[in-house]
């Protein structure tokens, strides 16, 4: 079957890093939420003139304040004095804010920084012709992001660039990725086409949709059979991460081989019963879905309210009697 997406390059960015500071360049954060606060005080701390804009009833002006930010403002005012436009505000909005707030005030040869392909990819942004454009995609929320930094570890990032037009638009890059904590040999590069199409599907299809829908299925079957939901729960979510951690140390391979004879009997004839070939065509069906832009047009169009509407909904992707055995099991383990 023909790929459905362009190709790229793809691999660790091993480039030789431009000496050419660029910190005197003013920096706009729009959006002071997860990645918008991990951004703005990495940036900040590593020497930039680092300024916060957000709508003027925003509830994250009393924090970036609190933080120590003493540029913060509407949109339209911090854009029009920034040299490089950072987008740490939700994806779906991007296009609105962007035609309302940035485009009309964007100082020309304005560099745009993305955390996501999505806007970008699909076209909710026009791209200004003399821009610089680039992502800069952290592989964590924006809490380990800034951890990380201060604890002057590295996280990984995907990193590219959509447009070119300084012919210094790399070098830039990796200079901005290196004031938020990305040290070069951890940055990946890829496009924005297959950032964006590759994220969504993984969170949707196996991160967090799918691995949401696996927990609940093996916690009920265990309910429903007589378990304890807390022992359930211990058995299907609980200890995912230590064999996370051996597939991200040792692969798939590396996990079977360190896990007990029982294990790995017992999942040679189950996993592939369980999630079998039709799961897989089921995910080749979704992610069509997200290429052809039909999952990007229905996000790109919610309103305040279907975005309020959308943790009622996520609710049931779980199970009310999974939530109380987490929540049970905490206060068991926090009380020593
Ligand atoms: N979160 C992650 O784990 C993660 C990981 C990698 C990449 N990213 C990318 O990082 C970007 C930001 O995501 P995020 O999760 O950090 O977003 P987020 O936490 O949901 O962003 C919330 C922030 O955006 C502000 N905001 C809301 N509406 C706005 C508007 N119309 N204009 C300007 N600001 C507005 C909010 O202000 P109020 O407080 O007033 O609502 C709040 O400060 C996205 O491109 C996302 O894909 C996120």
């Amino acid at each position: 079957m023909k790929a459905l997406l362009g190709e790229c390059q793809s691999g660790i960015y091993i480039g030789s890093m431009h000496k050419a500071r660029i910190k005197q360049d003013r920096i706009a954060v729009i959006g002071y939420g997860s990645q918008g606060r991990a951004m703005g005080l990495n940036l900040k701390d590593s020497g930039y003139v680092v300024a916060i804009a957000l709508p003027p009833k925003s509830k994250s002006r009393r924090l970036a304040k609190k933080d120590g930010f003493k540029s913060v403002g509407t949109i339209s005012q911090i854009v029009k004095e920034a040299d490089i436009i950072c987008f740490a505000f939700p994806d779906y909005l991007h296009g609105r804010v962007y035609d309302r707030d940035i485009r009309n005030n964007l100082k020309k040869n304005a560099t745009l920084l993305f955390l996501h392909g999505f806007s970008v990819h699909f076209g909710f942004v026009k791209l200004p012709k003399s821009s610089d454009v680039i992502l800069m995609a952290p592989h964590a929320p924006g809490l380990m992001v800034r951890e990380k930094f201060l604890g002057d570890r590295s996280l990984s990032a995907f990193y590219a660039i959509a447009q070119n037009r300084s012919g210094n638009a790399a070098n830039k890059a990796l200079h901005l990725a290196a004031a938020i904590g990305f040290k070069k040999r951890n940055l990946v590069k890829t496009t924005f086409e297959l950032e964006t199409i590759g994220d969504l599907f993984g969170e949707q299809a196996v991160l967090c949709g799918g691995l949401a829908s696996l927990i609940k299925n093996g916690f009920e079957v265990l309910i429903e059979n007589g378990v304890p939901a807390v022992n359930a729960y211990l058995e299907v979510a609980y200890q995912l991460d230590q064999i996370i951690a051996l597939i991200k140390k040792f692969g798939i391979n590396g996990m079977f081989d360190r896990i007990s004879v029982a294990a790995q009997l017992g999942s040679i004839g189950t996993g592939p019963y369980v999630v079998d070939r039709s799961v897989k065509k089921r995910m080749q069906q979704k992610l069509k879905e997200i290429v052809s832009g039909n999952f990007a047009r229905e996000l790109n169009s919610l309103s305040k309210s279907h975005v309020k509407s959308l943790k009622h909904k996520t609710r049931l992707l779980s199970n009310r009697q999974f939530e109380q055995a987490v929540r049970k099991f905490n206060i068991t383990i926090s009380k020593g």
